[in-house]
């Protein structure tokens, strides 16, 4: 089939790559320029893991084309793919729908025959009729009122690092039409995965894939922040999360995954898609339940924040210098990805630089980190540039620090050898944030703090 895909992100790039590659004519549209020449040359503009081989040869096959023409391309196209940006308007959590409707209407300008439009994004109930709406009063004004255009619901679940694998292996496929057409287009496009590897498809009305996607994002954040909420209590009492996470799981009804404790999600798509929900709710419904996701967020927060308070009572207790040195292992809000959005490594930086001298180090992530953290800059909380250094080697960044804080599981810290590091150091605590390492071995050459297991400090 022919397949136009409009925005070149993490969603757009990826399900553009794997279109093609079982066998779809594909071309993705961005309206940036230097993103789509260096597509163009089969380069990715983000990292994933695996995309690199996949766009290159995919470009080299001819499958897969890059412009920033939207003109060129959407009338010979069999469906159009929406992958543009959905972020939060701010604090309120509404979803900030104008590249949407921005790219609704340059297809409204540029068509000539009817529209199947497919939402990829994340976007709440309500949005294909505002696209609608939207496109019906550009073609109004450009005298094409016999044009018409569907829209339709198909919501991704990609991991970042993981994404190219979920693709081609969903758990399920969701597709949600109100019209007759853009059902069979969707299910001859997805009768591959259907047929080879038995996905189960969910067809149903564009309102309840969109809600799918939301109460998905909403309750993996939950079972996150359910075990979250049990890790001070464990610490107190002296039970061990990983086993309470491990005894839980294996209920079939309730299932492991997700229920790692640590410093709490971040990414795009969990914090403001339950922000997201949560608006959403509010402002269509009279019987506020709310409180479950209000909860989620809340959990979230404290997550990261008993980082920055331990550091604190750190302090307070003389068990470090009045400003210590402290080194940020880890900066992407999860490994295998060079993301940084809403990664509590950030927001632990932001707090601790101003009351610490702060190293930090990510192999992948530093770039973005930087850039994250000096867009802080006016916020009630900022960051103290000054007292931030980035370094470029992981030993650099132990050296002479107090405490090493783990924020990120990256597997090059997996495998850190707690003798060289305690020796680089100028103290000897270690905070893991992702319960990542052997807590028998760190505590042989450390005060090892980890999340929701009775502390241990060396002998
Ligand atoms: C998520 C959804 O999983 C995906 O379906 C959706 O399409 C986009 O959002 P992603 O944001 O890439 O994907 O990351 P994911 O692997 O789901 O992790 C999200 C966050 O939760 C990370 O910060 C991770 O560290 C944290 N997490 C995850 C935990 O703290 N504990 C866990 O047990 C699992």
């Amino acid at each position: 089939m022919k397949i136009v895909i409009i925005g070149t992100g993490y969603v757009g790039l990826v399900t553009g790559v794997c279109f093609a590659a079982v066998g779809n004519e594909v071309v993705c549209v961005d309206n940036n320029i230097s993103k789509v020449k260096q597509l163009q040359e089969g380069i990715p503009t983000i990292y994933e893991r695996g995309l690199d081989h996949f766009l290159k040869k995919n470009v080299f096959e001819k499958r897969i084309s890059f412009t920033e023409n939207l003109g060129e391309v959407v009338d010979s196209a069999d469906l159009i793919f929406i992958a543009v940006g959905t972020p939060s308007k701010g604090e309120s959590g509404e979803t900030d729908l104008s590249y949407v409707l921005s790219v609704t209407e340059d297809i409204a300008r540029t068509i000539n025959h009817d529209a199947y439009v497919v939402i990829k994004s994340t976007a709440p109930v309500g949005t294909a009729d505002k696209m609608k709406e939207k496109f019906h009063s550009v073609i109004k004004d450009l005298g094409k009122e016999d044009l018409n255009i569907f829209v339709s619901s198909n919501p991704e679940f990609l991991k970042e690092g993981t994404a190219i694998e979920d693709f081609m292996h969903p758990d399920r496929i969701v597709i949600g039409t109100d019209d007759a057409e853009s059902k069979n287009r969707l299910s001859e496009l997805y009768k591959i995965f259907e047929e080879d590897s038995g996905v189960p498809v969910v067809y149903t009305d564009v309102a309840s894939a969109q809600l799918i996607k939301y109460a998905s994002n909403a309750f993996n954040a939950c079972k996150i922040s359910f075990i979250n909420s049990l890790t001070r209590y464990c610490d107190t009492v002296g039970a061990d999360i990983s086993d309470v996470a491990k005894g839980m799981g294996l209920d079939k009804r309730i299932g492991r995954a997700f229920l790692n404790a640590g410093i709490g999600y971040g990414g795009s798509c969990f914090p403001k898609d339950v922000a997201s929900l949560k608006y959403e709710i509010s402002k269509k419904t009279k019987n506020d339940t709310t409180g479950i996701l209000s909860g989620i967020e809340d959990i979230n927060y404290k997550a990261w924040h008993w980082i920055v308070e331990l550091v604190e009572s750190l302090i307070s207790q003389n068990k470090v210098p009045a400003k210590p040195n402290v080194t940020i292992l880890g900066l992407a809000f999860k490994p295998d990805t060079d993301d940084v959005r809403y990664s509590p490594a950030v927001n632990i930086i932001t707090e601790l630089s101003n009351i610490c001298n702060i190293k930090t180090y990510d192999q992948i992530a530093m770039k973005n980190a930087e850039i994250a953290l000096h867009k802080k800059e006016d916020e009630e909380i900022s960051p103290n540039f000054d007292n931030i250094t980035y370094c470029n080697y992981l030993n650099d960044a132990v050296t002479d620090a107090d405490i090493v804080i783990l924020c990120t599981e990256w597997d090059e810290f997996k495998c850190i050898l707690a003798d060289d590091i305690v020796s680089l150091m100028r103290g000897d605590i270690f905070i893991d944030g992702r319960n990542a390492l052997d807590q028998k071995e760190m505590s042989m050459f450390f005060d090892y703090y980890c999340v929701g297991k009775p502390h241990i400090y060396k002998n």
